[in-house]
């Protein structure tokens, strides 16, 4: 390829030996956007023995967008993760042809309309989590939250509950994540007894959801997930092989864990902080339920639960970034990436620059009315990831944000505990709110007001 720039980035300021190993283990959102400011939309990083060249800015999701597949792949970020599942490849670390292939056999039981055909059971399974939520007691967070996503996706795309199972499923996804994707704790950890436990309760679990997809135990009913890859690995045993199905058939159990769960958490923290968007936000969510239940109908007019969740995928995105290796050397802002270099899109710097999104600290969810509209301007709000591996499960996300936080906001009247805790978002694997985020039931309404007026206790 004919090159006209040869210089190299310019690299970040960072300490001897270590370089940036401790920005990159910390708010690597905030990191980046100074960097970008000071430095440009192309820059190095250092993290003891790895390096990167950090692409960002609008420019550089668009140009994900646009060569990403050409010139990135995934392969190297996720090897090793795939590798302790006992795999040679999943979605996440194929490119291509094959990635494609893989992406479409997927996208079924992981989008929109699958989750509006599930509506029922999604409003079902908050409001059971809801009503176990003690009166008047701290409750974790984010750990609450995790337990509803992660019960709706198990249960309506692998067909399973994975209730028993989620103590050792957080340990077991976020080890993996930490130590073998982000690398921001040591390889060793996926070693020790704990986490070797968590293995092995997980494997358990994988072996449910195989038995109960099973062809003789499947009879009618609509197929989920699970039963799309078990058709895939019987038509093309060498495409989709056993070896290959843990990581995939896991997917639901793993794929809400930290990403709606920690989004619902940040965004509850915003509506507690924020008294009135949660009164709009009730507001509409009582007359949305004014009929007992929501329906897809219902949840696409959720206007202002919707402009709140916009806000929080902005404000506090739990993937701040992407990781990929350069396949095939290009130019970026005059620079030649060479290929083999290992490359980090910062992708939500947009987010919190002020030229696209003015007094970017301020939680406003005016940004996103018609007559602003600022997320739709090119490459500045990326939330789901950029490119050929952007999130396949963008559209469920957006509908089971709305239906359990608006459930939520109309079930129980919640308020922080203690109520002046100022967030603290903790970065490891993927950012969240802190262990000190917790909240409680001031009071029962809705539906759960009802039931429990009626119980004789
Ligand atoms: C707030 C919620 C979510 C956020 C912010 C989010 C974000 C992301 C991002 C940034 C990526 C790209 C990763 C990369 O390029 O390395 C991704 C990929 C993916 N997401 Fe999500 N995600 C969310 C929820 C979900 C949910 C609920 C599902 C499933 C129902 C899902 C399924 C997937 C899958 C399967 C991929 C891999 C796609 C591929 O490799 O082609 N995500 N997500």
């Amino acid at each position: 390829m004919e090159t006209t720039a040869s210089h190299a980035p310019p690299t970040a300021p960072g300490l001897p030996l270590v370089g940036d190993t401790f920005a990159l283990a910390g708010d690597v959102g905030a990191f980046f956007t100074r960097q970008y400011l000071q430095l440009g939309p192309v820059f190095r990083v250092r993290a003891l023995h790895r390096a990167f060249t950090v692409l960002a800015g609008p420019e550089a999701n668009l140009f994900v967008t646009r060569e990403g597949s050409k010139h990135l792949r995934s392969r190297e970020t996720w090897m090793e993760f795939d590798n302790e599942l006992g795999a040679a490849r999943s979605m996440v670390s194929m490119d291509g042809a094959e990635h494609a292939r893989m992406r479409k056999a997927q996208q079924p039981g992981y989008s929109r309309s699958f989750i509006h055909e599930h509506l029922h059971d999604v409003i079902g399974i908050t409001r059971r989590e809801v009503a176990e939520w003690p009166l008047d007691k701290p409750i974790p967070g984010v750990y609450a939250l995790q337990r509803i996503i992660t019960e709706q996706l198990g249960t309506i795309a692998a067909g399973v509950s994975p209730r028993d199972y989620l103590d050792d499923m957080i340990v077991f996804v976020r080890t993996l994540l930490a130590a073998r994707v982000t690398h921001q704790r040591p390889a060793l950890l996926t070693r020790t007894p704990r986490f070797r436990r968590a293995r092995k309760r997980v494997e358990e679990l994988y072996a449910t959801v195989r038995a109960v997809h099973e062809p003789d135990r499947r009879s009618g009913g609509q197929s989920d997930l699970v039963d799309d890859l078990m058709a895939l690995h019987h038509v093309d045993p060498q495409f989709l092989p056993e070896t290959d199905l843990m990581p995939a058939v896991l997917g639901p159990f793993i794929a809400g864990l930290d990403t709606v769960g920690s989004t619902c958490a940040f965004m509850l923290y915003a509506l507690l902080k924020h008294p009135d968007l949660l009164d709009r936000m009730t507001a509409e969510a009582d007359a949305s339920f004014a009929h007992g239940t929501l329906t897809a109908e219902a949840v696409r007019h959720l206007d202002v639960t919707h402009r709140v969740a916009l806000e929080t995928l902005r404000m506090y995105p739990i993937a701040p970034a992407i990781k990929r290796t350069v396949s095939n050397t290009f130019e970026f802002a005059g620079y030649t990436i060479p290929a083999g270099e290992k490359v980090i899109v910062a992708t939500t710097v947009p987010h919190h620059l002020p030229q696209y999104f003015p007094d970017p600290e301020r939680f406003d969810i005016e940004r996103y009315t018609p007559e602003r509209q600022e997320h739709r301007q090119p490459g500045v709000f990326v939330p789901f990831g950029a490119g050929s591996h952007v999130c396949l499960g963008a559209g469920f996300a957006e509908v089971s944000i709305a239906a359990t936080m608006a459930t939520i906001v109309h079930e129980v009247e919640l308020a922080l505990d203690p109520p002046d805790y100022i967030l603290k978002t903790s970065p490891v694997p993927t950012p969240s709110p802190d262990d000190r985020f917790r909240f409680r039931v001031a009071r029962r309404r809705g539906r759960a007001a009802e039931a429990s007026s009626g119980r004789q206790d």
